[in-house]
């Protein structure tokens, strides 16, 4: 990413939290797998979104107007030692030279320098509530500070939430994220298609996860932007399945859900197969549905459509195919009121994407559902899911699963679809499996 995304970020910001006042936004923190091996690093996406910096133990705070320098990054100082032992870190020189801080500050000072930057500012935007430490360190700083009111040095008097300012600015992407993004719906696309190639019956899922996470690597995406969902048959129905670890049938169905992360932009891709190549009749019907649904909901992505939409759209379409199918019984209308259609579709059309999988930003606005807009993006993810002791149905649709899932941006004129590499259609699937 440009590093002049990430001032023009910063910029932003800083107009909207006002002279007067000042914003602080940690950093993640490394996170203990066993003794003295450590979980992957991933960087707090707020922190990211505004420095680039993809360190631990670091902070950001911003104070507009102040004229030593706005932008003030604490971090950890260089260590020789350190960077033997795990590799090069940025340290005080590096956070101003490379990273556009004005000013650098040992992270182990913070105790005593922040208190000083936070005397006599009105309010303080931070993320309140999401970690514990930070929380009850700003809150002993003011404290320390509102001691010495009779100096005529004033305590903050209002904690404010940062989130609401900085999720609407990450909800709406640039061209520069759309960049990242777009590369990762294309990798993720193409991890898809290899796995539809690999597929065989025996395989286990995790070797199909293999080939999925293989081709993110191969294209440089190091990481996934979510664990990958490698389901066969019936574990198709359990949502969040990641074990991953059955034997793959002739005859099932595989749901993939996995997407690739660029520079910290996810996709979110979802896709379904037959295990041997060719589609059942039930399957086939049931994957119809699905797709028509799909189609359909994609259908109502466009400028100032209500993000809503798009679900209620999906459900009717699901509810008409599954009386006509015979899954469920009666007036389309009245399942759809009582919501009988849950049982097998039981989540929403999908949700916004980027830095984050399930990412950031308001979906209702004053109590209404909120209304699309350009830059936005999302998934349209329907699916049904027909548990495999459900009696009311005929025993050849239970245990399937099937979503289909797509990244879809609102343009000014109405969508793309980001995650186009990933064939959906049911004789584009076959051909390209039994072309193996
Ligand atoms: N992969 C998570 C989701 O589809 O929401
Ligand atoms: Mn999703
Ligand atoms: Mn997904």
């Amino acid at each position: 990413m440009n590093k002049n995304e990430f001032k023009k970020r910063r910029k932003a910001l800083m107009e909207q939290v006002g002279n007067g006042n000042i914003a602080i936004v940690a950093s993640a923190s490394n996170h203990t797998r066993n003794r003295d091996v450590e979980f992957p690093f991933r960087q707090d996406s707020d922190f990211y979104y505004l420095t680039g910096f993809n360190e631990a133990d670091s902070l950001a705070v911003f104070i507009p107007g102040r004229e030593q320098g706005e932008y003030i990054l604490f971090c950890r100082e260089f260590d020789e030692k350190k960077a033997l032992w795990e590799g090069a870190h940025a340290g005080l020189e590096g956070a101003t030279e490379h990273y556009k801080a004005d000013d650098s500050f040992p992270i182990d000072d913070m105790d005593e320098i922040l208190p000083g930057m936070l005397e006599n500012k009105a309010k303080v935007f931070y993320p309140m509530g999401r970690d514990p430490d930070l929380d009850h360190q700003l809150l002993e700083w003011i404290t320390k500070i509102r001691k010495q009111s009779r100096n005529g040095i004033n305590a903050p008097g209002e904690l404010v939430s940062l989130e609401h300012l900085l999720h609407e600015m990450r909800l709406f992407k640039s061209t520069e994220e759309l960049k990242l993004m777009r590369r990762a719906a294309e990798v993720s696309g193409i991890a898809h298609i290899r796995a539809m190639q690999k597929c065989q019956p025996g395989l286990y899922e995790y070797q199909i996860e293999a080939d999925v996470v293989h081709e993110f690597m191969q294209q440089g995406l190091r990481y996934v932007a979510y664990p990958s969902i490698v389901a066969g048959g019936k574990n198709a129905c359990v949502l969040h399945y990641v074990e991953n670890k059955n034997k793959l049938n002739a005859g099932d169905l595989l749901l993939i859900d996995a997407g690739a992360e660029c520079d910290h932009y996810a996709a979110d891709i979802t896709r379904t197969f037959p295990i041997s190549g060719t589609f059942s009749p039930a399957q086939k019907q049931l994957y119809q549905l699905v797709l028509d649904a799909q189609y359909a909901a994609i259908e109502q992505i466009k400028p100032n459509k209500p993000w809503n939409n798009a679900h209620d759209v999906s459900v009717k379409v699901l509810t008409t195919g599954l009386v006509e199918l015979g899954l469920l019984k009666g007036s389309v209308a009245k399942l759809i009121e009582d919501e009988d259609y849950k049982q097998f579709y039981m989540h929403r059309i999908g949700h916004w994407l980027g830095m984050d999988v399930h990412d950031v930003g308001d979906y209702k606005v004053d109590g209404e559902w909120r209304l699309l807009e350009p830059g936005m993006v999302l998934t349209i993810e329907p699916g049904l899911y027909i548990p495999e002791n459900c009696e009311s149905v005929d025993g050849k649709w239970r245990g399937i699963g099937i979503r289909i899932e797509d990244d879809v941006l609102v343009t000014k004129t109405g969508h793309e679809v980001l995650t186009y590499a990933a064939p959906k259609e049911i004789d584009e699937i076959e051909r390209l499996m039994q072309a193996n």
